[in-house]
């Protein structure tokens, strides 16, 4: 197998992009990830795109034909869907081919435009990634499925909803630095306390937001010095109420398992994360299933600072989905941007003062039917 580098990331801005339809973001993004690369268009052998809602959001599908002929650049295209997790699955995909050595350099770009429907609209369309015929057909959206994971976690773990509001006011700390953060503003435990509720236990600030943007990165068989260590994906049950449990996702911790023997490295090797906060409960489950926390005790590295970003290993340093926001199929490529800046030292204000050796990406679908774990090296 050939050996996997980064050699260029871009993003535009996340956020209500009143200017800027599906299509543009898709080019903005690619153009910058094009001229970080440095790499001409006419050297990029394939083309992936990562997208969850074209026809529900934006009214159009098709989106790899659509970004090769923006681009004027006729080579294979393809779109990969895997609901939030589509961006990470895109990139394990690319990898995959270039891992096989059917391509030298691929482009892989993320993107949703969620703000041109209505709230309805958006809930309805993000709840085709439940199961139709058990959940979303009976009313359950996104909000109210991991409400019930929350209330069973608060319930097995004794927490409360300030363990929740832990992780807004951390990722809101963090986005507060990042320009491209839909929310770049610092929040209080009171804001997400009083915040008004959307699914009991979780309120609008425990809540990832609607939003547009997009993300891309350029990688390479040519050495840079950021690898793809490991990519792994694995699957759940689509269905909430056939896991083995509501407290832990085992689709995150077959894949992190897969990615931690692929990597050759274990849980204390890794210098910064960027985990799937869709909603405050979604990053305490991760904490614990990527093996950074016992079950139970991920609150406690939040409130003891371990993953705030002078800790030691910090956690969501682009702000995460809570405060960057979430165009659902860019944000795994997001997280792929984000560690690429900061292990490469272009993260601006957001810069860590700490050598990093290994980053992680984690990266969910659904409610846990897709898991997707990339660790890159600092080489
Ligand atoms: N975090 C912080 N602020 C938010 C926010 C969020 N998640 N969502 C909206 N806001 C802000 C808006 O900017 C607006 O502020 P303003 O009055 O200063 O302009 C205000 O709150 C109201 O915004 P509005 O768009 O009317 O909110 P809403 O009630 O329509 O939507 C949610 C709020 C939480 C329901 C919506 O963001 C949502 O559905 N989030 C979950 C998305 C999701 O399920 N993604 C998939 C995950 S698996």
């Amino acid at each position: 197998m050939k050996k996997v580098f980064i050699a260029g990331a871009g993003m535009t801005k996340f956020g209500e992009l009143w200017e800027q339809d599906l299509r543009s973001l898709m080019v903005a993004a690619a153009a910058d990830a094009l001229e970080s690369s440095r790499l001409g268009i006419d050297e990029i052998d394939a083309i992936y795109v990562a997208n969850m809602g074209g026809s529900s959001f934006a009214g159009q599908d098709h989106l790899g034909s659509l970004l090769a002929t923006e681009l004027g650049h006729y080579v294979p295209a393809y779109r990969i869907e895997a609901a939030c997790a589509s961006g990470g699955l895109a990139v394990n995909t690319a990898w995959h081919a270039l891992s096989a050595g059917l391509y030298r350099n691929v482009l892989v770009v993320g993107a949703e435009k969620m703000s041109d429907v209505s709230g309805g609209d958006v809930t309805k369309g993000l709840a085709r990634a439940a199961d139709d015929e058990y959940e979303a057909y009976f009313g359950a959206t996104f909000p109210s499925l991991y409400a019930m994971m929350a209330r069973a976690y608060m319930h097995e773990h004794n927490a409360d909803r300030s363990d929740l509001a832990a992780v807004s006011v951390k990722n809101h700390n963090h986005g507060s630095l990042n320009p491209k953060a839909q929310f770049p503003r610092e929040i209080t435990q009171e804001d997400v306390l009083n915040a008004a509720m959307v699914s009991d236990p979780l309120g609008l600030l425990d809540c990832s937001p609607v939003s547009d943007g997009a993300a891309a990165v350029v990688l390479s068989t040519k050495v840079t010095s950021v690898r793809i260590a490991a990519s792994q994906v694995s699957t759940g049950s689509i269905r909430l109420h056939d896991r083995p449990s509501l407290t832990s996702i085992d689709a995150t911790k077959r894949a992190a398992a897969a990615a931690y023997k692929q990597a050759g490295i274990s849980v204390p090797d890794i210098s910064l994360a960027e985990v799937h906060d869709c909603f405050s409960i979604a990053e305490l489950i991760a904490l614990e299933d990527l093996g950074f926390a016992k079950p139970g005790d991920a609150s406690k590295l939040i409130k003891d600072g371990t993953v705030y970003r002078d800790g030691t290993v910090p956690v969501n340093t682009s702000g995460g989905l809570k405060a960057c926001g979430h165009p659902v199929g860019a944000t795994g490529v997001k997280q792929i941007v984000e560690l690429y800046e900061q292990i490469t030292g272009a993260a601006g204000k957001r810069q860590l003062k700490k050598d990093i050796s290994f980053g992680l990406a984690h990266n969910v679908g659904g409610s846990g039917g897709t898991a997707v774990v990339t660790i890159v090296e600092h080489v």
